[in-house]
């Protein structure tokens, strides 16, 4: 088979195939952060929000592989990528509420980058295939806001840290 000729029969741009493997790595960089953070959270007893955390991994994963398979689908080279740097400890719950609403406002940052990219390049496929990312990070961040919200409102002295870790895992049960 003549792959080099197939590859030729994509309407995918090198620069946006070159994007969405970037955010592809960026998507697993947050999966395993995640994971980290539930396990930060497990060994201090903080088991709803330990829950809380594994179920968000699971969804960064998802998001790399809808990635994944779009980039297949569409005819380019999807790349596994080099997962490295993942922070092991954190300073407490808060800490690591701010840092999980820090990375998905990156992470909007970032499709907003890909979003205007493929606007300049005139690839109107992927700009469309884009909007999902863009309205699930609107409910990504507005959860990740939330948790601080209910840590703050709570308060963690007196037994509050308890009703917080029991209020967060909520979040996601809602779903
Ligand atoms: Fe895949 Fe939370 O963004």
């Amino acid at each position: 088979m003549n792959t080099s000729v197939i590859r030729l029969k994509t309407s995918l741009q090198d620069s946006v195939l070159e994007l969405l493997n970037e955010q592809i790595a960026m998507e697993a960089h947050s999966s395993s952060t995640y994971l980290s953070m539930a396990g930060w959270c497990y060994a201090q007893g903080l088991n709803g929000s330990g829950d809380y955390f594994k179920k968000q991994s699971g969804e960064e994963r998802e998001h790399m592989l809808k990635l994944f398979d779009f980039i297949t689908d569409a005819g380019g080279l999807p790349v596994s990528p080099d997962v490295t740097k993942i922070e092991r400890s954190f300073e407490g719950l808060r800490d690591i509420l701010v840092k999980a609403l820090e990375q998905e406002i990156a992470i909007t940052h970032s499709f907003n980058r890909i979003s205007d990219h493929c606007h300049k390049v005139k690839d109107y496929q992927t700009a469309r295939f884009l909007h999902w990312y863009l309205d699930e990070q609107l409910e990504e961040e507005q959860q990740a806001r939330r948790c601080i919200e209910i840590y703050d409102l709570i308060g963690a002295e007196e037994g509050g840290l308890y009703r917080i870790d029991k209020e967060i895992i909520k979040l996601k049960t809602k779903e």
